[in-house]
């Protein structure tokens, strides 16, 4: 069977904006709604604001302009559950030529990342933190659509460790663009994530002006990430809440989201209907 070339499918989805948008507009709006699709799975005191957010970006497009937006989301569950061991929007941002390079927009090519990951990992250090706290910690201040951050995942699979479980991702980026992308892969990927929008350097997570975005899969594991002894579940203890943000426990993913298999027995997110 002749293999889907996702990024065309995408772009020529996106060519049904041309005319009356900018790419850049409509690519930012791609990823609003999405990650508010994604973000309002979970009742969290953003959810609100962020529902009202998603229905104003809706009103300036035509009702069948509207319907595009969940099938461009569609090809990214696609092409990730494919293979996800790739940067799929952070090579498209590349490929529609919407990366900004006075903000030092150059996003590694995926199989640098996965190379850096790989030498960076050790079997025993990882076992020791495990053991210790039950998760591993990996941090990209500077996480542009979270290329580095997926290699990792895929390479902790690949050490024999369920990154979905034991690995809590943490990443900052100060465009909102980039930081965006990051929480849309990371959502899919099932990566429990916090990913944060602000300046690394002048304003590093936590700090209050930060805008946060949690992942699905960090609400499902937060008990683990608590301060508490190995093993011990603290339901009110997450680093969500050491970071003065309001602790939201989930015991199961909400109705309207299905989890499915992809490559390798990971679990992909999908969600049963748009928000
Ligand atoms: C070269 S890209 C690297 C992205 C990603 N780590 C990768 O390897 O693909 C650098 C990223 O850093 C972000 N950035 C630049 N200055 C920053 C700062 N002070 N705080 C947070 N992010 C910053 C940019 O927006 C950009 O997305």
């Amino acid at each position: 069977m002749e293999k889907r070339d996702y990024k065309k499918e995408f772009c020529t989805l996106m060519d049904q904006f041309a005319f009356r948008y900018s790419r850049w507009q409509v690519w930012n709006d791609f990823l609003s709604l999405s990650a508010i699709s994604l973000a309002n799975v979970i009742p969290t005191p953003e959810k609100e604001e962020r529902e009202e957010k998603y229905h104003a970006i809706l009103s300036g497009y035509r009702e069948e302009e509207r319907e595009i937006f969940p099938q461009m989301l569609h090809l990214v569950v696609l092409a990730l559950s494919d293979n996800p061991e790739q940067d799929f929007l952070g090579s498209l941002y590349h490929h529609l030529e919407l990366h900004q390079e006075q903000k030092g927009q150059f996003f590694t090519p995926y199989h640098i990342c996965e190379f850096m990951s790989e030498i960076q990992f050790t079997d025993s250090e990882a076992d020791e933190m495990l053991k210790e706290r039950r998760y591993i910690s990996v941090n990209d201040p500077a996480c542009g659509a979270g290329a580095m951050l997926i290699a990792f995942a895929n390479v902790a699979r690949k050490h024999g460790i369920n990154y979905q479980k034991h690995v809590l991702f943490v990443a900052q980026d100060i465009d909102r663009t980039a930081a965006m992308m990051c929480y849309i892969q990371m959502s899919l990927l099932g990566c429990p994530a916090i990913v944060v929008i602000g300046d690394s350097l002048a304003k590093p997570f936590p700090h209050p002006d930060n805008e946060v975005w949690c992942t699905l899969f960090y609400y499902l594991n937060h008990w683990r990430f608590a301060s508490g002894e190995a093993g011990e579940r603290q339901e009110d203890s997450g680093v969500a809440e050491e970071q003065g943000m309001a602790a939201v426990t989930l015991e199961h993913p909400p109705e309207n989201v299905r989890l499915i298999e992809g490559a390798d027995g990971q679990l992909m997110l999908c969600m049963e209907t748009a928000s």
